[in-house]
């Protein structure tokens, strides 16, 4: 911003400079929370911590998840390994309503990554479900039987309410616990959790030791064996490691981690869509290519004008590095995909992009910056009543750490942030609108730390901003 007018000459217009004065201070962003954290190292749990218990029993499934398996919501994909033996590989699933027992089928893959051998890991599709409909599974049939439960979307429309929750770099210690005991807590109850990547932090272990991703998956079953995770591949799931012979990115994080990619045409598992309730949610990677010509990006050329808002009125995307970022960390990381992909945003009205990687919380304000053409000049954000509000949701509370630096004066497309972990919910109402909240895992469960209504930027794209424009 630049001082506009020109110098008071009378005492009437000192009431002009301090007005002037004030937006000075208001133009310097928006809000950097003042509550400080303890200061206190995040570490792992051990290995014998309660939440990595090995489920008693012969061959007991273990590291149960689901995640959706279709494009629609008519299928849930279940996971879980055994260990002492292949085993069946059948789930055996009924719906509260009916108790006719169904069967479904699945496929047992196993990897090795450097001296670690994975056990036999189970992926079976459900297909055919009943909308908005609970249904009982079970897994582990012959030797240690144990159920689960599930409870289905409901038909995907416009005036759907339902419920996501937003978890991100979750990792495996005490605080990771804690965001997920208060993501479980939340009085607004998450239905299915949006991840934005980064998982198991298992290669910031000796060797990758992926001992450490099989005690994540015991970690999360408690949530992800009853409610889907729909899945955003991370920099933490690139397990690329030349030095002990490790050189195919994902080998992990795709054989444990299956998503329904194929059925929205996608050619691989990174980046795909699925509609749910009345969203359509988009997942992009960070560490697939995107530049022109490249799968990723033809896809989404190709997905974008797909998007029914009469249908799906919510358009959401998830992806890992973060375009809007005002941490001193891993700050311009997002800039090239933003370079790519931001003019679509803006044309097909995103309401929401959701990414994680920096360990902290950022909301932004409806913000572009498409408009530089290299000798334009033209190349700060600016306010954009069809663009996203940008949410860095990367503070589950992993090893590594919190981000707590932070690049001053917040820039003014920053609206808030806070060097904390916790979670948030989307909770959708209609088609219009939308009660976003983050929670801090310092407070009770049901405080909210920051908050906004959304607005849909299809049906009512009002100015939801929540910080006075300059
Ligand atoms: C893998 O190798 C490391 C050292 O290179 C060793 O400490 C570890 O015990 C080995 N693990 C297995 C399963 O052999
Ligand atoms: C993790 O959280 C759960 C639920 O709050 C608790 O029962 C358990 O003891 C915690 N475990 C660790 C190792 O903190
Ligand atoms: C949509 O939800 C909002 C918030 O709950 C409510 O104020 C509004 O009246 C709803 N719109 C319709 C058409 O029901
Ligand atoms: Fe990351």
């Amino acid at each position: 911003m630049g001082l506009r007018g020109s110098f008071p000459s009378s005492s009437s217009s000192w009431v002009a400079i301090i007005l002037v004065l004030n937006v000075v201070v208001m133009c310097n962003g928006g809000k950097t929370s003042t509550f400080v954290r303890k200061v206190e190292k995040t570490v792992d749990m051990p290995l014998d911590s309660d939440v990595f218990q090995i489920p008693p029993g012969y061959n007991a499934p273990q590291q149960v998840h689901i995640t959706q398996g279709d494009h629609f919501g008519k299928a849930v994909i279940v996971s879980w390994v055994t260990v002492d033996e292949p085993g069946s590989s059948t789930v055996i699933y009924w719906s509260e309503n009916s108790k006719e027992k169904k069967h479904a089928e699945g496929k047992i893959h196993t990897y090795k990554f450097y001296n670690y051998t994975s056990g036999f890991i189970h992926h079976a599709t459900i297909i055919n479900l009943k909308f908005n409909t609970k249904y009982q599974y079970v897994v582990g049939i012959g030797h240690t039987p144990r159920q689960f439960w599930f409870i289905t979307p409901p038909e995907v429309g416009p005036d759907v309410p339902y419920t996501f929750g937003l978890i991100g770099d979750l990792g495996q210690s005490f605080d990771s616990n804690k965001t997920l005991t208060h993501y479980e807590l939340n009085p607004q109850k998450g239905k299915t959790v949006l991840f934005v990547g980064d998982l198991s932090y298992a290669d910031n272990y000796p060797n990758h030791d992926n001992v450490r991703w099989d005690t994540w998956g015991r970690f999360v079953e408690r949530s992800v064996a009853y409610q889907p995770w729909i899945w955003t591949a991370g920099n933490h799931e690139l397990d690329f490691a030349p030095e002990i012979g490790e050189t195919k990115p994902f080998k992990p994080y795709t054989h444990r981690y299956h998503v329904p990619y194929k059925a929205s045409k996608s050619t691989a598992p990174f980046w795909y869509s699925i509609k749910r309730a009345s969203a359509y949610i988009i997942v992009l990677s960070s560490y697939s290519a995107y530049g022109k010509y490249t799968p990723q990006y033809t896809w989404l050329e190709e997905e974008l004008p797909k998007v029914n808002r009469a249908e799906t009125p919510w358009l959401i995307v998830l992806t890992h590095s973060p375009w809007y970022n005002s941490y001193n960390y891993h700050y311009m990381e997002g800039e090239t995909m933003r370079v790519m992909f931001e003019a679509w945003f803006v044309k097909y009205k995103v309401d929401v992009v959701f990414a994680g990687h920096v360990h902290a919380y950022e909301r932004s304000e409806r913000v572009s910056n498409i408009a530089y053409n290299v000798v334009n000049g033209i190349c700060t954000p600016v306010r954009d009543q069809s663009a996203p509000v940008y949410i860095t949701i990367g503070d589950g509370g992993n090893l590594e750490g919190l981000a707590t630096k932070m690049t001053e004066p917040q820039p003014e497309y920053s609206a808030y942030r806070e060097a904390s972990f916790g979670h948030a919910t989307f909770d959708i109402k209609n088609r219009t609108h939308a009660y976003y909240s983050w929670h801090r895992n310092h407070d009770g469960y049901a405080v909210e730390a920051d908050s906004m209504w959304f607005f849909n930027r299809y049906w009512s794209p009002v100015d939801d901003s929540t910080n006075s424009q300059s």
